[in-house]
């Protein structure tokens, strides 16, 4: 028997049940989208992951393969798949953790927005299936244009009056791990020892990295933060060209994902100082959502922190974005109350 027929087998889902809670700490993670580019690395490192006891995979497409394949892996999580909407319900239940790589990627002459008409439905549907099956779930929304599928996930859960703020964050990570890395880069530092706060939104100029606020305390020139803003802001239209109409950033996206969901987990797990950067609820600008850092804990988000001191330069990149947001936002706000 393979993972994929457990759902028919009750010894053999019993003694994964048992073991799944043999070990501790476990958290029940689900991975929606999880065959896709982003999806596989990503449910890989999950299951490598040794706060995961049990690790969903869903997806409309190819799920018995990919959790053939990871159910060899020899880690401690055990792995189920489930294809298909009418195998959503028993993907969700019970789940502390979701994370949503479903959707379509880009092409090269595309934006983060002209995925909208298709990737907007998608996220509908699959938090409509949180709502009712684990409302309580940490969500994590990597779907495209976050900037708008954040604010459809919150509408979604205030419609089935399930929404909690503190559960619903847009993963923004791959732009503070960018941002890392050019820094780095550009200042000759090991990129693990380099932080750039990276506030705002994930698209274009809504990216606006906080290099005033960088650690270890650093300067820039002029040219420099210009160069670095711009490069962190079109990291993913770097890729989107380089790949050439086979997708955008999978590989990164998967560390970035996995790296900002291990945070969300640790929070879970009452871990003290868990701070990252995401796209949430927020009231730092007038914007209803924003990107900066939070703290998290075991009911989520437990602090939302403000954007703190800003140079000339982030304070004129801070208005372009807020106006760009606002739009991305209301689009999304619209397209639930549909
Ligand atoms: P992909 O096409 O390789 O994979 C997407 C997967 O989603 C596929 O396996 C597909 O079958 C699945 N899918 C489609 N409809 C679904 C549904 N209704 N339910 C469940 N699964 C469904 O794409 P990818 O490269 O993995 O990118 C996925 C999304 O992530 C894109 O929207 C992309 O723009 C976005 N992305 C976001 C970031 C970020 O920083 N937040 C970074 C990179 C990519
Ligand atoms: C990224 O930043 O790499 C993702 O948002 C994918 C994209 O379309 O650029």
């Amino acid at each position: 028997l393979n993972p994929n027929q457990m759902e028919g087998n009750s010894s053999l889902l019993e003694r994964a049940n048992c073991r799944a809670k043999g070990g501790s700490p476990g958290f029940k993670v689900a991975i929606l989208g999880a065959a896709g580019g982003i999806g596989q690395p990503l449910s890989m490192l999950m299951k490598m992951n040794p706060l995961v006891s049990v690790l969903h995979l869903y997806d409309v497409a190819n799920t018995p393969g990919v959790t053939s394949d990871l159910s060899h892996m020899d880690t401690g999580a055990v792995v189920r798949g489930f294809l298909g909407p009418q195998q959503l319900e028993n993907a969700l239940t019970g789940m502390d953790l979701v994370i949503i790589p479903a959707g379509v990627p880009r092409k090269p002459g595309m934006t983060r927005d002209d995925l909208f008409n298709i990737n907007a439905g998608i996220v509908k549907t699959l938090c409509e299936g949180i709502a009712k099956c684990c409302p309580k779930a940490i969500v994590n929304v990597i779907s495209n244009p976050v900037n708008s599928t954040v604010p459809i996930a919150a509408e979604v859960f205030k419609k089935a009056g399930t929404y909690d703020p503190r559960t619903l964050l847009g993963v923004t990570m791959l732009d503070v791990v960018r941002a890392n890395t050019f820094v780095a880069e550009v200042l000759g530092l090991d990129p693990r020892e380099v932080d750039v706060p990276v506030v705002g939104g994930h698209a274009g100029v809504t990216i606006l990295p906080l290099l005033s606020q960088i650690k270890p305390p650093c300067s820039f020139t002029s040219e420099e933060a210009a160069y670095l803003t711009s490069r962190i802001q079109n990291g993913g239209t770097e890729v989107v060209e380089a790949k050439a109409g086979a997708g955008s950033a999978t590989l990164s996206m998967a560390y970035a994902a996995v790296k900002f969901a291990d945070a969300c987990l640790q929070g879970l797990r009452g871990d003290a100082n868990v701070i990252r950067c995401a796209f949430v609820d927020s009231v730092v600008t007038e914007l209803p959502f924003f990107a900066s850092k939070v703290r998290l804990g075991r009911n989520g988000i437990e602090e939302v922190y403000a954007l703190g001191p800003m140079n000339e330069f982030e304070r004129t990149g801070l208005e372009m974005a807020k106006k760009e947001l606002a739009a991305s936002i209301e689009k999304g706000v619209s397209f639930a109350a549909k």
